[in-house]
Parts: structure tokens; C-alpha cells; sequence
């Protein structure tokens, strides 16, 4: 039986963290739980720097970006001996399960509290939406969102300059951020890590489509498909055409949540705390063909989403 619960949000930080952590909060406090906030994820645990919250202390907070309780990346955490004193924190917090809010990295995080016998859930967090066990997770909508406005901020200067406008954004193992923002922004070229490009190619493609009289052109790169720095040495060493680079960095990251965002926050919040009530832990809830699940860790490892293929083809395309 489940009294009390903890929640903690880990890895980088994305916008709706904070509506998941109101969500969670108000939430189960309507099924009759009391709620402890840990500060700065994993790091928290071991500093043990908690605090009670209640519907008040989760006020104001569903438009902010970033997260109240803070977040953190903590090394240490991935050692057992480690792992096992904030199970012990936890235990003497008479913590009974503890929700994660954050990426692949935080779900296992949650995983080895789970086989140290923590019950836990995790909800996807990142705006990366690299996550296995969903097809979404909360922050994406608001990071794809808030690239596109800055492509057609920066498109106006290609435009005007007539430049091949380079702009970096965030995703080191996955292409979903650039490939969205891409598609929407009508960009010529996608770099994502999992299809690895060819610089003459992409010179290729942008001088054919200057002979078609486009006077400039918006490359997006993921930045672990390639070191953007590079592509526009490339292209300025390599064609006729001018490059210049934006690299949106943080930008990218911070900021009020779009609608979508939380919403979908409130709704995995409900689906976490109605999971740990229905016995049903050691999952991470996510959105599969529309409809909100708990998938247990295990099974989730087999469940990993990539790049939309026919969207990577199309977006080239449509950008000639
Ligand atoms: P994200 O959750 O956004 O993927 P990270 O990969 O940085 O971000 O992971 C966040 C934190 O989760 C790490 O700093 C660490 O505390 C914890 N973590 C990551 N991987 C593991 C692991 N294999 N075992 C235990 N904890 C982990
Ligand atoms: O949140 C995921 C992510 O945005 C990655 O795309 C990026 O590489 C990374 O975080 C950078 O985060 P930090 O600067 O906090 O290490």
C-alpha cells in the first residue's frame, strides 16, 4: 500500500517538467498520498535535500520553463554503493514509490532503484524525444516550436544576404529535434546522427538548388550528426555559396511549455500515480500509437523509436 511518494526531475532540463512535477503533485494528493519534493535528482538523494509539497507549493509554476526542483546530472549515481544509500534515504523518508521526471539516462537511474526494491515510474522528459518505451515525451513540442520561430528569424537575413543559414540545435544521439524543426521550417537540408551525410553531397544538393534559382538556403544540423562548425567550412571551402552558422544552444531548452506540452505533462502525471496505486511500478509511462501506457523497464528496452524515414526524404524534397 502506497502513503507516501517522492518526485524528482533529472538530466536536462525541458519545458513541462514543471507541469508534471504540479501534476503529480495535486494529483496524488487527491487520491489521498502525501508528497515529497527531492531537489536536484539523483544529487538530492544524496544530499538529502527534500521538501514537503502540497497543492500550494505547486502553484504558479504550469507556464514556467525549467524546473522548481531543480535538476542535475550526478556521475556517482551509476554506482551501486551509491544507489543503495539513496534507497536507504528513501527508506527512511518512509518514501513508499518515487516518480522520475527526465530522459533515458534518469529511467535507468530508476531502474536500479526498482532492483534495489524502490518501486518507481518514471515520466519521459527531454526535449530530445529520444526516449524507449514512447513515442513522445514532454518538452519536445515547445523545443520544435521555439527553433522554428528562430529559423524564421534567421531566414529573413538569408534571405536578404542571400546565404545558406547553418543552424545547429540540440540532439547528440537522435535527429528528431532538427528533422521537426526542418520539416516545419521548410529547411533545404536535415543533418541527423542516424543518417550520416556526406558533405559533397550536401554542397551537391545546395548548389542544384541555387542552378533553381533559390537564392539562399537553411541547412539544420543535429549536433552529433556532425560538427556544424565543419559544414560551414565545408560549404564556404567547397561551393560559391556563403555560409553562416547559428548555434541555438540553451535557447532551445528554456521557456514557457507549449499547450501540448502540458497537457501531456498532466496527463502522465495521472498515469504515473494511478500506476503506483494500481500496483503497477518499475514502468515508464509514455504515448504509443496515441494512447497513454505504463510499459514495465524490461519491456520498454525493446520498444526504442527512431527518425521518421519518409519524413527525412521528404523534407529534402520539399526544400529544393
Ligand atoms: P537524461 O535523463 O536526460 O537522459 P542523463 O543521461 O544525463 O540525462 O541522465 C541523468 C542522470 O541519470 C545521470 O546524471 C545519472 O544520475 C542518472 N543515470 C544515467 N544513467 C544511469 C545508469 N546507467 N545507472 C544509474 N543512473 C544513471
Ligand atoms: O536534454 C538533452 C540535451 O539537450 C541534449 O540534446 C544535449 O546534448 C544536452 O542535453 C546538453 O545538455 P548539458 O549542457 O546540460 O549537458
Amino acid at each position: 500500500m502506497i502513503h507516501k511518494i517522492g518526485v524528482l526531475t533529472s538530466g536536462g532540463d525541458a519545458p513541462g517538467m514543471n507541469a508534471a512535477i504540479r501534476g503529480v503533485t495535486r494529483y496524488a494528493i487527491q487520491k489521498g498520498l502525501t508528497v515529497e519534493g527531492i531537489l536536484r535528482g539523483y544529487a538530492g538523494l544524496l544530499s538529502h535535500e527534500t521538501r514537503p509539497l502540497d497543492r500550494r507549493d505547486v502553484g504558479e509554476i504550469i507556464h514556467r520553463g525549467g524546473t522548481m526542483l531543480r535538476t542535475a546530472r550526478c556521475l556517482e549515481f551509476m554506482e551501486k554503493d551509491v544507489q543503495k544509500e539513496a534507497a536507504q534515504y528513501l527508506r527512511s523518508l518512509d518514501i513508499d514509490a518515487l516518480v522520475v521526471i527526465g530522459g533515458d539516462g534518469s529511467m535507468k537511474g530508476a531502474q536500479a532503484l526498482s532492483q534495489l526494491g524502490i518501486p518507481t515510474i518514471t515520466i519521459p522528459g527531454t526535449i530530445d524525444n529520444d526516449m524507449m518505451g514512447t513515442q513522445y515525451t514532454v518538452g519536445f513540442d515547445t523545443t520544435i516550436n521555439t527553433v522554428l520561430s528562430s529559423v524564421n528569424k534567421i531566414r529573413d537575413t538569408a534571405y536578404s544576404h542571400e546565404r545558406v543559414a547553418v543552424v545547429e540545435v540540440m540532439g547528440r544521439h537522435a535527429g528528431f529535434i532538427a528533422l521537426y524543426a526542418g520539416m516545419a521550417a521548410g529547411a533545404e537540408a536535415v543533418l541527423v546522427p542516424e543518417h550520416p551525410m556526406e558533405l559533397s553531397d550536401l554542397c551537391a544538393h545546395l548548389e542544384e538548388s541555387h542552378r533553381m534559382k533559390k537564392m539562399s538556403s537553411i541547412v539544420i544540423v543535429a549536433e552529433g550528426a556532425a560538427r556544424s562548425t565543419d559544414v560551414v567550412k565545408y560549404i564556404r571551402e567547397h561551393t560559391y555559396l556563403e555560409p553562416n552558422l547559428t548555434v541555438l544552444g540553451y535557447v532551445q531548452r528554456g521557456g514557457a511549455p507549449s499547450a501540448y506540452d502540458s497537457i501531456m505533462a498532466g496527463l502522465f502525471a495521472q498515469k504515473a500515480v494511478d500506476s503506483l496505486l494500481a500496483g503497477t511500478y518499475n514502468c515508464v509511462v509514455g504515448l504509443l500509437d496515441s494512447r497513454i501506457v505504463a510499459t514495465p523497464y524490461t519491456e520498454a528496452e525493446h520498444l526504442k523509436f527512431s527518425i521518421d524515414e519518409n519524413m527525412y526524404q521528404l523534407v529534402q524534397w520539399l526544400g529544393r
